[in-house]
């Protein structure tokens, strides 16, 4: 550094002290008298800003840097400063910020100079540089984050909800084959019967030729043999059913009027006593119902059907059966429907009431077996046996039947 030769010895010890102490600092040191001259500067400041030391030292600091030089003049007061950043332009033409920090040298105070202290913040900026943008990628890296979390949190949704689907249906298929297991234990138990019942039968028709005769005597009423026979032909019916359940294979069908099926199972119910001092209302049209069936099973229906009605509306205020069969619009099925105002079903029960064994009575009065058989003979016919009940009003059964 330059130093003014009428200074004093210590004066000029102190100084050679701080010369060397400037030489190596690694910020630009320029001290600039009171018209904004630059006096002197160290040797970091000429490789700073690209100047040589003839074009720096007695150059005008406010043309070489007038913003560091406004800075300067708004900063004049009577104490140091430091801290601000300014842009300086270098020799060859560069801008670069720096820090700018100002003390005021005592030694002379008629005329002042000024410490101006410069460090280059090119490398700070460059890393806050680089910082803002890891935090934009760490920002942006934490959305992506947050966004593969939540699909993965969706597909473990997802696949939480396919394995539930998936044992439901594995649970409904174990209850089907339940079903399916116990109807075909019933199939052969009800062979068994089935033989029984025909042999029963066979003596039954041995009354009913002596009952014929007692007829043609005069001895007894004709309609009461009518009754015993419709009741023979039944069991018959019935003990081929269920020898047919054992020995799979289509049923017979063939052309009948539903309105006269339905009229003799009534008064086979009534004449049993099973439907006696109830009021059955019909409601059927009056042309006849042709439909292509099985005598014995559409029978089977209504006596399971009205049998379940009746033991419904026991004990009820009002007590009603109503039996309904019509053509249905397109010509094609005859649909029929048996409905009660019993005390109806709750929602929790109505999902049982087809499985097999499933009932409400004691077991001398049901076995739970109706409606299942009902349901599959329905099928059989390529119906479905549909249930429409309302607790405190009553229950309808409903399905319908080819015609012929
Ligand atoms: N019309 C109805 N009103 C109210 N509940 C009914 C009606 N029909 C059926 N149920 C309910 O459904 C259950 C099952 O009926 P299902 O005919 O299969 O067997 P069940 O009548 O109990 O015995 P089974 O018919 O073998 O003698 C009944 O126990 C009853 O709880
Ligand atoms: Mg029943």
């Amino acid at each position: 550094m330059d130093e003014t030769p009428s200074w004093s010895r210590a004066t000029l010890r102190r100084a050679d002290f701080a010369r060397r102490v400037v030489g190596v600092m690694s910020e630009a040191v320029l001290v600039v008298n009171a018209e904004l001259n630059i006096v002197t500067a160290n040797d970091f400041a000429f490789s700073l800003f690209g100047y040589s030391r003839e074009h720096l030292v007695g150059a005008s600091f406010a043309n070489l840097f007038p913003q560091a030089a406004m800075w300067l003049v708004s900063k004049l007061g009577p104490t140091d400063v430091a801290g601000d950043e300014v842009a300086c332009e270098r020799a060859d033409g560069q801008t670069i910020p720096l820090a700018i920090a100002l003390s005021i040298l005592p030694e002379d105070k008629s005329k002042r100079s000024y410490v101006v202290v410069l460090r280059d913040l090119t490398a700070v900026h460059r890393l806050a540089a680089q910082l803002s943008t890891a935090k934009a990628e760490l920002t942006e890296r934490a959305s992506d984050l947050a966004i593969e979390v939540d699909r993965r949190r969706q597909v473990e949704k997802e696949l939480r909800e396919a394995k539930d689907g998936v044992e439901r249906r594995l649970e409904e298929t174990r209850r089907q084959l339940l079903r399916t297991e116990r109807l075909a234990t019933l199939g052969t138990l009800a062979g068994g019967v089935g033989h029984e019942l025909k042999n029963v039968a066979m003596i039954q028709q041995l009354c009913v030729d002596e009952a014929r005769d007692l007829v043609d005597d005069g001895t007894l009423d004709r309609e009461f043999l009518r009754q015993l026979e419709a009741v023979d032909e039944h069991l018959v019916n019935h003990a081929n059913r269920l020898l047919n359940l054992a020995r799979p294979g289509p049923d017979y069908a063939e052309p009948m009027d539903l309105r006269a099926v339905i009229m003799d199972t009534l008064e086979i119910l009534d004449g049993s006593g099973r439907t006696k001092y109830i009021p059955i209302r019909t409601k059927l049209p009056d042309t006849p119902l042709m439909v292509r069936v099985n005598r014995a099973r559409i029978e089977q229906i209504l006596i399971n059907l009205v049998g379940n009605a009746v033991d419904a509306i026991a004990g009820q205020e009002e007590q009603q059966i109503r039996v309904m069969a019509a053509l249905s619009a397109d010509g094609e099925r005859v649909a029929c429907e048996v409905g009660d105002t019993g005390p109806g079903i709750a929602p929790d029960k109505l999902e049982c009431i087809f499985d097999p064994f499933f009932t409400t009575k004691p077991p001398d009065r049901g076995t739970g077996l109706g409606l299942p058989v009902v349901r599959q003979i329905v099928a059989s016919y390529g119906s479905e046996l549909s249930v429409y009940s309302v607790v405190g009003m009553g229950t309808v059964f409903s399905f319908d039947l080819p015609t012929a």
